[in-house]
């Protein structure tokens, strides 16, 4: 199997990278990444050592460079990871939301027809259902629910997903969609909820908690996303969507006490601050179609899960230091400084 992994320099791609070359030791695996802030090369250090994987520096919308590199490598799979993914850089800059995640998935969409891809999977989110209220525990969203995005971020995904339907009705493009809830674990960019608030418990900085910090989203470590995906791509029914979810629903604020009290520092860190205009209130997944469908279930549990991941940003500083210089400190003066 010949399979292109888009975004692969990113939280989530770089774990299925990882995932996948330890799998299948005789699939061929290309990363095309266009190295954004979010992207970064030195994630996929040790992936570069297999002689199966190769990486190629590249924007998913530049519709020359995707074909020349379809024609070479006869993909049969590809999984599009490629996108702006967060939610505050959304609401200051949405435009390159549309470029990446919308003109992007179309680009690559049209190689793969092109070129005859057997699978074009697109890694999707649950945010592009909207949200629920937080009274509501009963409520949880299905695959064919209406989508209600609320922020730049998640109408680009939503829009993404729309255009990826569209190219199965009309033109028989064999594809899957997956829409999965928060993922947390290594290499987690950290403007990010989790990986924010490790780092800044660390080197106690304030922990910026939105609002009343009540809002609750439901949490996946990242290599139970990396099984379904895998599962889907090799099992799931063309045209189909799937929903992944962690079934592990938290309030904002008992994610952050649980994160001090790992770390043994005090709640006194915790700040209150302005709140996320458009803040969705609460993310919950009915995930039955893939459980009984495909056989998954999460695995692991959060209380696991949050410990492996701190250990993995306490024993990688160097990974997230350099990160958090430039662009990033600037980002954060930005987004942090005065609210
Ligand atoms: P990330 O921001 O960590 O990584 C995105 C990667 O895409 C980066 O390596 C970046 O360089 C690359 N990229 C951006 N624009 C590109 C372009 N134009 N061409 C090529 N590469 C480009 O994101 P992530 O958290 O790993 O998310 C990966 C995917 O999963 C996204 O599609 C996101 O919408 C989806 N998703 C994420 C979560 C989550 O909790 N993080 C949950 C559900 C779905
Ligand atoms: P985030 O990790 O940005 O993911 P998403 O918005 O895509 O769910 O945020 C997770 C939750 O944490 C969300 O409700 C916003 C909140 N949050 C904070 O309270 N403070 C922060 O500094 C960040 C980044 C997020």
């Amino acid at each position: 199997m010949r399979i292109l992994v888009t975004g692969g320099a990113g939280f989530i791609g770089s774990n299925f990278i990882y995932y996948m070359l330890k799998k299948y030791p005789n699939y061929r695996i290309v990363c095309l990444d266009k190295l954004t802030y979010a992207g970064n090369l030195s994630t996929l250090r040790k992936a570069m050592e297999f002689e199966n994987f190769k990486f190629i520096k590249g924007d998913i919308a530049d519709r020359d460079l995707v074909y020349d590199l379809f024609e070479k490598e006869k993909f049969d799979i590809v999984i599009n990871f490629a996108a702006e993914s967060h939610v505050d850089r959304s609401i200051e800059e949405p435009e390159i939301f549309l470029k990446t995640n919308v003109i992007g998935t179309q680009v690559l969409m049209d190689a793969s027809r092109k070129f005859g891809v057997k699978r074009f999977h697109q890694v999707s989110t649950d945010e592009v259902y909207g949200d629920l209220p937080l009274d509501r525990p009963d409520l949880k969203f299905k695959e064919d629910d209406k989508l209600r995005p609320s922020s730049p971020y998640s109408a680009s995904k939503a829009a993404a997903d729309l255009l990826v339907l569209a190219y199965y009705r009309t033109y028989k493009l064999p594809v899957t969609i997956s829409r999965c809830s928060n993922n947390y674990g290594p290499y987690q960019f950290p403007e990010k909820l989790i990986p924010l608030m490790i780092i800044n418990a660390m080197n106690d900085k304030e922990l910026p908690v939105y609002g009343t910090g009540h809002n609750i989203r439901d949490w996946i470590y990242v290599t139970d996303h990396c099984e379904a995906i895998d599962l889907i791509i090799h099992k799931g029914r063309e045209g189909e969507i799937y929903n992944i979810g962690g079934n592990c629903e938290k309030r904002n604020i008992e994610v952050v006490k649980t994160i001090l009290k790992e770390l043994r520092k005090p709640e006194s860190l915790i700040k209150f601050v302005k709140d996320r205009p458009g803040h969705d209130l609460r993310y919950a997944l009915d995930t039955s179609k893939i459980e009984k469908e495909l056989g998954w279930k999460p695995k692991v549990k959060f209380d696991e899960g949050i410990k492996k991941t701190i250990k993995w940003y306490q024993t990688n500083k160097e990974w997230w230091e350099k990160i958090i210089s430039g662009e990033y400190m600037e980002y954060y003066e930005r987004m942090y400084g005065k609210r």
